[in-house]
């Protein structure tokens, strides 16, 4: 019932008053690191410029990740005039000048807000001042904003209108500016954060640096993945589904994401299946390690730009279950041009052999040719894939369609 009122609020001033300018800024899933889960409180102008010289320096900026996102804890609170400022010690020359730092290095800022009086970390959220904020956010040269929704209320009708109002006060500013929402899926935002303005809305709430936490409070990474089935159908170009961001290479770091020291991270294979799974969901690759200093392993998954790619694939299809046989799940992503995604994911905690035969158990019924894309291998059989499978590890095929007349060449 309650989804019925928010389609009929939809409806009658979902698409009237926005402007147009917001519509296709994220065409492909938005990819950049976050500082939430690395350091929290001590966000900083100092850190957030290392970042930024650090994703051009490794490549990363390179490889399509372009946003540095300014989470929680920037906030000083707000002037005599109402207008937000930053924390005068951690930002001592204000955002203006960050951002323009940013842009000077060919990056993107995002600014974090909050839908209530008080953002989840307790300081000015912009409730009540959507405006003037959207204002500020565009003069400072902001590119991106996440809009959580802590400290508001829970029905459904009031966080529609509430991130609605943002924004349209961000369309209302002219200048192009993602809108992140972050209510954490407890109101199926897929069905209506579209219609507020949202180029991304997250699905789940805030993962841990865990493989699977088994705990019903906090999410692991395998929690977080799992509910993300059945929502393929909402996900595509300008609108994404956000299962949130990445644990990569954070090992224990993050005072949230390891419960203060409780979860002492993943390992390097599981952050591997992390990357590939979130490649597979067409997910917002925001990351949160530290680049200044991620060792080669980390740098050789962040940059493998034949992942990435399905994961920025135009189409803009978020892949989905074809089955699963025993501890293994098959995940397919269609790709622009006929091209397919196939990935083999060994969930259980023993090696795994695997033998599918690509017209039988994946359905492809056209000639083509496969690589192995996490192991950066040609495949000369195209006509089935096999191998085994380490404990929580998988392996991503790229099955490239091919023309009738190349045929003959393909054959073993
Ligand atoms: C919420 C969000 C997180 C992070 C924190 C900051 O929990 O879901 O992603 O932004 O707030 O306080």
């Amino acid at each position: 019932m309650k989804y019925i009122f928010v389609s009929i609020l939809i409806l009658f001033i979902g698409f009237g008053a926005s402007a147009q300018e917001n519509l296709n800024l994220a065409l492909t899933p938005p990819m950049g690191w976050n500082s939430w889960n690395l350091v929290e409180k001590e966000v900083d102008e100092q850190i957030l410029k290392e970042m930024a010289d650090a994703l051009v320096m490794t490549g990363m900026k390179d490889a399509g990740f372009q946003y540095i996102l300014v989470d929680d804890y920037w906030v000083g609170g707000r002037d005599s005039q109402n207008n937000l400022f930053p924390d005068p010690n951690r930002f001592p020359n204000g955002i203006k000048v960050l951002a323009d730092y940013i842009h000077s290095k060919g990056l993107k800022l995002g600014l974090y807000s909050d839908a209530g009086s008080l953002t989840c970390a307790g300081v000015t959220g912009s409730y009540g001042f959507e405006t003037i904020d959207a204002q500020t956010f565009a003069e400072w040269g902001i590119d991106y904003l996440k809009y959580d929704y802590c400290n508001a209320p829970e029905d459904v009708e009031t966080a529609f209108i509430r991130y609605k109002k943002m924004g349209d006060a961000l369309n209302a500013t002219g200048r192009p500016i993602i809108f992140a929402i972050c209510e954490w899926g407890h109101r199926k935002p897929w069905l209506w954060a579209k219609a507020a303005g949202g180029h991304l809305w997250r699905t789940g709430g805030d993962s841990r640096d865990v493989w699977q936490s088994n705990n019903q409070t906090y999410t692991g990474i395998m929690e977080i993945f799992d509910a993300q089935e059945g929502l393929a159908q909402y996900s595509g170009p300008n609108g994404w589904n956000d299962p949130d961001l990445l644990m990569v290479g954070l090992y224990g770091q993050g005072k949230s994401s390891s419960l203060n020291g409780r979860y002492k991270g993943c390992t390097a294979i599981e952050y591997r299946t992390h990357f590939a799974l979130w490649c597979m969901l067409a997910a917002p690759l925001i990351v949160n390690l530290d680049i200044r200093s991620m060792d080669t392993e980390t740098s050789g998954l962040l940059l493998n730009k034949e992942l990435i790619a399905i994961d920025q694939d135009k189409l803009g299809k978020q892949g989905y279950t074809l089955f699963r046989k025993g501890n293994l799940q098959v995940l397919k992503k269609e790709l622009e041009g006929d091209d397919l995604a196939i990935c083999v994911f060994n969930r259980s905690s023993e090696v795994v052999p695997f033998d599918f035969k690509v017209q039988k158990d994946l359905k492809v019924w056209f000639p083509l040719q496969i690589r192995d894309i996490s192991n950066n291998k040609d495949w000369k059989n195209g006509k089935r894939v096999f191998g085994e499978l380490k404990p929580h590890e998988c392996v991503v095929y790229r099955l490239h369609k091919l023309e009738q007349n190349k045929l003959t060449n393909s054959k073993k």
